[in-house]
């Protein structure tokens, strides 16, 4: 039995402009996903998965991926989940040249699903470590990373950057641009997330700013401002020191560009009432900015702020379900006891 876990993200910068080519920087927050996985002696996948969301609903599912849960849960996020599942163990089989390998997987996480935290990159992470370790295969986390994006672009239909696969593997905050990827050492910052106990559809969100960039030069253009706040918030990053605490102008001017980041994804089309809610209840609470994080449509907010007054602000916020602090994980995808 072979035991593996990864982290979840919040988005910095970068969302949406990163599929066209923009940089983003995503940092690893400690939420994690764990994967149990056991071979069996026959090639079936058996999968139980638990406590898939932060409000604590549990599913029990037994069965191979084929057969769905009957749950009381929103069914396609399970399934979603499922055929993350489904790719991760095909690229486990791949990977260790063993097609015809089964196994029985419980997944775990306390990453709400589809609320853009990078709850699905974080399974697939876990997944294919574990199960390529079960199967006596260790892989480098780079290669984790890669088969990772190979997964999750197969279940996405070709919509889907190496942003939050590259992330949850490696940990910490990364730079993503294209097939550029690389770590970043940053102060930790002090995130605090909004979840309103919903989700986003990352495929439809994406398809929705693919056709407005298509149709408006205005897409377009918010896509290359996307681009340049990135650069300009990864200069900060680099230029500060990481083993200090963040100053209070770095945090300031981080914030400004995470305003402004927030405006053009709303003008993108991707964020939603309950979103919009967090975002203004965190600048108000004096959070030094706040943010959608992740596809959008639903799910989370990130905001900045080392009191406990954004998260206080947020509990008392219509339409938000929980709010807490998100440490950043150093450490991405790892072997568990
Ligand atoms: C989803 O977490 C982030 C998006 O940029 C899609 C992707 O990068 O694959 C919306």
């Amino acid at each position: 039995m072979t035991l593996s876990s990864a982290p979840g993200k919040v988005y910095l910068f970068g969302e949406h402009a990163v599929v066209y080519g923009e940089p983003a920087v995503p940092c690893a927050i400690e939420r994690r996903a764990r994967v149990r996985v056991e071979a069996r002696d026959d090639d079936h996948v058996r999968v139980r998965a638990t406590d898939l969301s932060l409000d604590g609903f549990t599913v029990e599912y037994h069965g191979s991926t084929d057969e769905r849960p009957d749950v009381d849960v929103d069914r396609s996020l399970v399934d979603a989940a499922m055929g993350y599942v489904d790719a991760a163990v095909d690229q486990a089989r791949d990977a260790a040249d063993a097609p015809d390998a089964g196994f029985d997987i419980v997944v775990e996480s306390d990453i709400p699903l589809g609320a853009g935290l990078g709850s699905s990159a974080a399974v697939v992470v876990a997944g294919i470590d574990a199960a390529t370790r079960e199967l006596g295969h260790e892989l480098p986390p780079e290669e984790v990373a890669d088969r990772a994006f190979r997964a999750e672009y197969e279940v996405q239909d070709g919509q889907a950057s190496r942003a939050d696969t590259f992330c949850s593997a490696m940990g910490g905050a990364v730079r993503v641009e294209g097939d550029d990827c690389r770590a970043i050492d940053t102060p930790a910052l002090p995130f605090v997330v909004g979840f309103d106990g919903g989700a986003g559809d990352t495929g439809e969100l994406v398809a929705g700013v693919r056709r407005l960039k298509e149709e408006y030069d205005f897409a377009a253009d918010t896509v290359e401002s996307i681009g340049d706040i990135v650069r300009r918030g990864e200069e900060l990053l680099t230029e500060s020191d990481p083993s200090a605490q963040p100053s209070e102008e770095l945090l300031t001017e981080l914030g400004r560009l995470m305003d402004f980041d927030h405006g053009l994804l709303e003008a993108l089309g991707v964020s939603s009432r309950s979103l919009d809610a967090m975002v203004w209840a965190a600048r108000d609470a004096g959070a030094y900015g706040a943010k959608l994080t992740g596809a959008g449509g639903g799910g989370c907010i990130v905001a900045l702020d080392p009191t406990p007054e954004t998260r206080t602000a947020l509990r008392f916020t219509p339409g938000c379900e929980d709010a807490f602090r998100a440490e950043l994980a150093r450490e991405g995808v790892r072997a568990e006891d």
